[in-house]
């Protein structure tokens, strides 16, 4: 029993040791070192407002009772609660979405957030959720319902889609103050050259076909 505590408090020892040890992860895409400070517009997440002159509004934010406008092309809209509207989650690592669906066929389609896992919580409707694994890639995909949780791990594809005929509305904590999203499609198909496009789908005997 005795060496079972020790060897617990090591492994705390270490695993502290390693978190101290190691740079502190990034809390957005990128942030370029510059060599001038007047031009400097953030550290790794925010600067830290003076905590003599914090208030309780500063850890505040209303209206996730209103439901997102979903209509547009995808039928859905999220509202996202980071760090940009609530100061508050500076460094704290987590975040909140309302993710609201039209009927039959409101999507968030395939995307994926390079910081952050997402744990999500049906509150109304039907959703068909999927993410994709790294290579070789496998898809895991449920049907969920009201109170039906399902979590994205961070960095995967995933989506979520309103199967049924009425409204559908969930909820996701998210491990970062600032997730960022790609949204794949966009990604790919908006800004990447249609010739890189087919160059990455081209059968493995592409020299030797006739055209
Ligand atoms: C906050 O207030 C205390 C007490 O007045 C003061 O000593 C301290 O310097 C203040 N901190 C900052 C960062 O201004
Ligand atoms: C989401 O809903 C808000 C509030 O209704 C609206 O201002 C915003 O334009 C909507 N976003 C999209 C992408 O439709």
């Amino acid at each position: 029993m005795k060496s079972f505590h020790f060897l617990g408090l090591l492994s705390l020892a270490l695993a502290f040791s390693f978190a101290s040890a190691f740079d502190p992860s990034p809390l957005q895409d990128f942030c370029v070192a510059i060599p001038e400070p007047k031009n400097a517009v953030f550290v790794n997440g925010k600067f830290c407002k003076n905590p003599n002159l914090t208030v309780a509004e500063d850890f505040f934010f209303p209206g996730l009772n209103v439901p997102g406008n979903t209509g547009n092309r995808v039928g859905s809209n999220v509202t996202l609660v980071n760090v940009d509207k609530l100061f508050g989650l500076n460094t704290l690592g987590i975040s909140l979405a309302r993710l609201d669906f039209a009927p039959y066929g409101g999507l968030i389609p395939p995307h994926t957030h390079p910081r952050a896992t997402e744990i999500l919580v049906v509150v109304e409707g039907t959703l068909y959720v999927g993410f994709v694994t790294s290579n070789p890639n496998r898809l895991f995909t449920k049907v969920l319902y009201p109170g039906d949780v399902f979590v994205f791990p961070i960095g995967l594809i995933h989506f979520q889609f309103n199967i049924a005929k009425t409204n559908a509305v969930a909820f996701a904590g998210l491990s970062s103050q600032n997730p960022g999203v790609i949204t794949i499609a966009n990604a790919i198909f908006g800004l990447i050259h249609p010739l890189i496009l087919m160059f990455s789908l081209r059968p493995s005997n592409w020299t030797t076909m006739k055209w």
